[in-house]
């Protein structure tokens, strides 16, 4: 049993926790391979997913890992709801309480907005990413891709590497790398960082050159273009030189280094064109590129988180 009914960010989440859901998500990556890829553990169960932003890869894990686990599922989307005819939120997730559901995963463009709705309905909520607050579930998928690549995590060195001021998830990865033992270095401009001292004590530069034959974990965020109320970076030109990862840089990466990204991959911004290219094809580049085991290891974290809450 996990010690909370919600997750709405890491620090509701203990030690034992975490370690109980890497380990649940390890019986259950299994389940993916099989043939028939389904158990019964959730029948019975309905879960609502809803959300109020775009997602292609938490919406369709979280949907499939529902589905794997035989749970029914209420597939809401904000721009084809009633929101659009003037419905409230706060109607709408009544509504939906009152189709009695189990459990809400929820996506919303407004920090605070899940634990609102916690608050709210006292139901369990799992936090699918709440404007530049947190995104736990995508944290504890990168946690478990960490670990599926090393042997041991605890002291390892991870650089994350952006737009730090408006990702969530470096917010929550930040938190529970620190829980875990991991060594996190923020790579980031002045600019691209929160005036606050949210992130005080970790180590921070500057420039990608200064971290790139140092980490073994290198963590690309996404350049958060949706969320910049105000010019935030100079020019592309700019963020190329100090910021991304090209293929001249890749091949300076330690041996055993691991590339990753939350995605969307903002191509030509974040990583060049041509190292994504790369990436699709065979060889070294793909071997260090773990994007897409992230996105299948999601839907294992997914499963467990389920499975951990509702059974
Ligand atoms: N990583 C992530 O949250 O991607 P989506 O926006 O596609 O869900």
């Amino acid at each position: 049993m996990l010690s909370g009914k919600s997750i709405i960010g890491i620090d509701d989440l203990k030690k034992e926790d975490i370690d109980l859901i890497i380990n649940s998500a390890d019986s259950f990556i299994e389940v993916l391979d099989r043939k028939v890829k389904k158990v019964p553990t959730l029948r019975g169960n309905t879960v609502a997913s809803l959300f109020f932003e775009p997602s292609t890869r938490t919406k369709n894990s979280f949907e499939i890992a529902a589905k794997r686990l035989s749970a029914d599922l209420i597939n809401f989307s904000a721009s084809s709801s009633s929101l659009k005819k003037g419905e409230s939120v706060i109607d709408t997730i009544n509504t939906i309480m009152g189709i009695k559901v189990n459990l809400f995963i929820i996506r919303h463009p407004e920090a605070g907005a899940c634990k609102l709705i916690s608050d709210f309905t006292g139901m369990p909520i799992i936090n699918a990413g709440d404007g530049a607050h947190e995104h736990p579930t995508q944290a504890l998928l990168d946690l478990y891709t960490i670990k599926r690549n090393f042997k041991k995590i605890e002291g390892l060195k991870v650089a994350i590497v952006g737009d730090i001021i408006n990702s969530r998830v470096a917010r929550s990865n930040v938190k529970l790398f620190k829980k875990m033992g991991i060594e996190t270095t923020l790579v980031s401009p002045t600019m691209l960082l929160p005036e606050n001292n949210e992130y005080m004590g970790l180590e921070i530069k500057n420039s990608i050159s200064e971290v790139i034959d140092k980490v073994d974990v290198l963590y690309m965020l996404r350049m958060q273009l949706e969320r910049q109320d105000r010019k935030m970076y100079p020019s592309i030109e700019e963020y190329n030189k100090f910021l991304s990862l090209n293929t001249s840089r890749f091949f300076c990466l330690k041996k055993g280094c691991i590339v990753m990204h939350p995605g969307p991959v903002n191509r030509g911004i974040e990583i060049s064109e041509e190292l994504m290219d790369l990436a699709d094809k065979n060889g070294e580049v793909a071997k260090k590129f773990k994007i897409k085991q992230q996105v299948t290891n999601g839907v294992a974290v997914r499963m467990a988180l389920l499975y951990l809450i509702l059974s």
